[in-house]
């Protein structure tokens, strides 16, 4: 992969000597760009000889066009990323080579900060990294440990090893197999040939449930399933990563994916009231998350010291309520985790919600469903298609599903 590794100027700048030398160990084409302030902490003679070309001079050297890196490359990496370089890369600004290759590329971007601890804790370096993660800007967070001038906090960045994980992981992930539909699908080994996808969600906003919903029985007890959220955060990773905007409404216990607007509930009430507003303005609705059916009639409020004869209510549908409510063209997906005689159910099933796509997965196969990082589904379309995906990563089902997501937007069906 071609990966531009972008240097400002920090004395982290000495770790992207090594960071660099890794990643072309690793088989990458590794083009160096410094900042001015960067050749004070290291030589531009250290990092061309061992990146993949020299180090350009910058923005003025003669026949390299500013944008050029950037659409270029396949991944920018920046590594030290100063304060000063997070602010004008938030700002739009592309006044030195690195900015115009940060502002010029379509390829994930992962940025390294290092300042120190007063800076990192700024409001402004806050802000900006806050709007360069909601862009789908990846950040690998500093550490706390010594920095320079022997002060001792947080702002110390990343170590190598953590960095070179960070770049591997976002390379495998964003790219997908091949085709990603049924046949083409079926033809592939699970993580087999990958190529990058294009950003082909931009513009679109992309809303997901995830996780199975926690209903009260008392303040300390709950009834909840076995869903663990990891098919719905995918979807929510590989939709920000074509470029949607993405909010997340979850009720699992998995961390926060960056670059994605995340809302946390518990109950299925609350996953009913956050879809809707969410649901109001996106072109597409992905409901993963597995809704508990039945919750408690009446909740005590304290703490229940004998064994409770409970009385069960349904819980409100709300994928249907999604679907009453749908805006013009919006593309509604939802899910069936099923145990027995799957597919039959999930047609009927689809015809019952008046959803486009349904996923379906025996979740009884072996490496599917609940808590594996694999999953083996079928996506069935309102008007006939199906779209068989072998078993593979849940980030690769997540492509596979939102291929057929960009087909329906597109007016195309299966
Ligand atoms: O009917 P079943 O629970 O199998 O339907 C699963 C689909 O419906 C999933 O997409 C799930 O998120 C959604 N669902 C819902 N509200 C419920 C139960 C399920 O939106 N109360």
């Amino acid at each position: 992969m071609r990966i531009v590794l972008g240097v400002s100027g920090g004395i982290a700048a000495y770790k992207a000597v090594e960071v660099c030398r890794r990643l072309v160990d690793s088989g990458h084409h590794v083009v160096p760009v410094m900042t001015d302030a960067a050749r004070h902490f290291v030589g531009a003679a250290t990092l061309s000889a061992l990146a993949s070309e020299p180090v350009p001079d910058g923005l003025w050297q003669g026949g390299i066009p500013h944008t050029r890196l950037g659409q270029e490359a396949d991944l920018v990496l920046v590594a030290p990323a100063t304060a000063d370089l997070l602010a004008r890369y938030a700002a739009g600004m592309a006044d030195d080579l690195l900015t115009a290759t940060l502002l010029a590329t379509r390829a994930p971007v992962i940025v390294c900060p290092a300042m120190h601890t007063e800076m990192w804790e700024h409001p402004s370096v806050i802000d900006n990294l806050a709007t360069l993660r909601r862009r789908g800007v990846q950040v690998v967070d500093p550490g706390s440990g010594r920095l320079a001038g022997g002060d001792v906090g947080p702002g110390r960045m990343a170590e190598p090893n953590e960095i070179i994980t960070a770049v591997a992981a976002r390379l495998a992930g964003e790219a997908a197999p091949a085709g990603g539909t049924a046949p083409r699908a079926s033809a592939e080994p699970a993580g087999g040939a990958e190529l990058p996808r294009e950003r082909d969600l931009s513009g679109r906003t992309v809303v997901v449930s995830a996780g199975g919903t926690r209903e009260a029985i008392d303040p300390v007890r709950v009834i909840t399933n076995r869903s663990s959220g990891k098919q719905g955060h995918a979807v929510a990773e590989a939709a920000r990563d074509r470029g949607a905007r993405v909010v997340l409404v979850t009720a699992s216990m998995l961390p926060a994916p960056a670059g994605v607007e995340v809302v946390t509930v518990e109950s299925a009430a609350e996953m009913e009231r956050a879809m809707g507003e969410a649901a109001a303005g996106a072109q597409v609705v992905v409901m993963a998350a597995a809704v508990a059916d039945f919750r408690p009639k009446a909740p005590a409020e304290a703490k229940i010291h004998e064994t409770p004869d409970l009385v069960l209510e349904p819980t409100p549908d709300i994928l249907a309520a999604l679907v009453s409510r749908r805006a013009p063209g919006q593309v509604l997906v939802g899910f069936a985790a099923e145990t027995e005689d799957a597919v039959a159910r999930a047609w009927r099933k689809l015809e019952r919600k008046g959803v486009d796509l349904l996923v379906v997965n025996d979740v009884s196969a072996p490496g599917s469903g609940f808590d594996h990082d694999t999953n083996e589904v079928s996506i069935l379309e309102s008007g006939g298609g199906t779209t068989v995906v072998p078993l593979r990563s849940k980030r690769a089902v997540a492509d596979a599903i939102l291929d057929r997501v960009v087909a329906r937007l597109r007016g195309e069906s299966a």
